[in-house]
């Protein structure tokens, strides 16, 4: 899949449910559409800090509340959603030029995060007036 700048949305993960318990599965072309390059995750987040607070010029993201939950604010070139992240088979995309906010984050909470290229600090537009230009200029 061709990345989807501004683009933010809920995608559901295969869940396969026995008496064992649930196996969730992130495949390429299954929940994933972009090849991952990168996992990371945050955990041991104190109450009442907030992350994120940037955009990226090229990247692809999956987040997901792999235990906990968090909220994650986005914002794209007209529209800002909130989506309260709280189960372990349900992820957030998050494409390109899209800033980003993730606060509220439970004692438990533990983010998930697939991305499409390894980390490039020269990736991240951290300055909000830079990606408001920035996204104004190539609507
Ligand atoms: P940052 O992306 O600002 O965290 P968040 O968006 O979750 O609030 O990253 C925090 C620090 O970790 C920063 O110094 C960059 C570094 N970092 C890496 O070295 N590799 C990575 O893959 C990521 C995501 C961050």
């Amino acid at each position: 899949m061709a990345y989807q700048p501004r683009s933010h949305y809920l995608v559901d993960i295969p869940t396969i449910p026995d008496e064992r318990g649930k196996l969730a599965v992130l495949e390429h072309n299954g929940a994933v559409l972009f090849d991952i390059k990168r996992v990371y995750y945050l955990f041991d987040v104190p109450a009442g800090t907030s992350r994120g607070g940037h955009a990226h010029r090229n990247l692809d993201q999956l987040l997901i509340a792999i235990s906990g939950s968090f909220t994650v604010d986005v914002e794209g070139l007209d529209d800002k959603s909130s989506y309260v992240l709280n189960r372990p088979n349900q992820a957030l995309y998050i494409g390109s030029m899209v800033w980003r906010e993730m606060r509220d984050f439970s004692s438990n909470a533990v983010c998930l995060v697939l991305a499409s290229t390894v980390y490039m600090e020269a990736d991240y537009i951290r300055n909000y007036d830079e990606f408001a230009r920035l996204n104004r200029s190539i609507s």
